[in-house]
């Protein structure tokens, strides 16, 4: 039925997907994310987003979504950014990040959709060595 077969859809995607509640608690993470970062689901359902980043977003993740919880101000949601996650071993690495706000009659979330940028930011660096 149509449920698994989104469920399916997210489990086996490429690219990561987190999805968090409006103060930024984590309620899913598909595979692709949890190998990115190097968590499995247990370490991350229920804890803050922000353990996925370095500081100084870390610290200041919960004020942005408060911000646009106030504002409606969007910085990231329907436009992306390229950021900089941070794995459980501490090592950091270059993502496109693309949020989308989904909103319920009770609630709403955000859909967070992780792009690793790793290879084309080594790729890069290559070429500019070579001039
Ligand atoms: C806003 C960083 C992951 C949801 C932001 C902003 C930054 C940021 C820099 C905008 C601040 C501003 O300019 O005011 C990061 C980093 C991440 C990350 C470094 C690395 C893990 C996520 C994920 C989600 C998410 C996975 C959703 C599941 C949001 C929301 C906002 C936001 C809802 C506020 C709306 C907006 O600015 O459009 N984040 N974020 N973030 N982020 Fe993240």
């Amino acid at each position: 039925e149509r449920a698994q077969l989104l469920n399916a859809i997210i489990e086996n995607a490429i690219d990561g997907i987190i999805t968090i509640d409006d103060k930024g608690v984590i309620e899913h993470i598909n595979p692709a994310a949890l190998q990115l970062f190097g968590y499995s689901r247990e370490e991350t359902v229920g804890k803050n987003v922000a353990m996925l980043m370095p500081q100084p977003d870390r610290a200041r993740h919960d004020s942005y979504i408060s911000n646009y919880n106030h504002t409606g101000q969007k910085k990231i949601i329907g436009i992306g950014r390229e950021v900089t996650g941070q794995r459980k071993d501490g090592s950091t690495f270059p993502f496109r990040l693309g949020v989308s706000e989904v909103k319920f009659s009770d609630r709403k979330i955000f859909t967070g959709f992780v792009h690793d940028l790793s290879r084309e930011k080594e790729d890069e660096q290559k070429i500019k060595s070579y001039t």
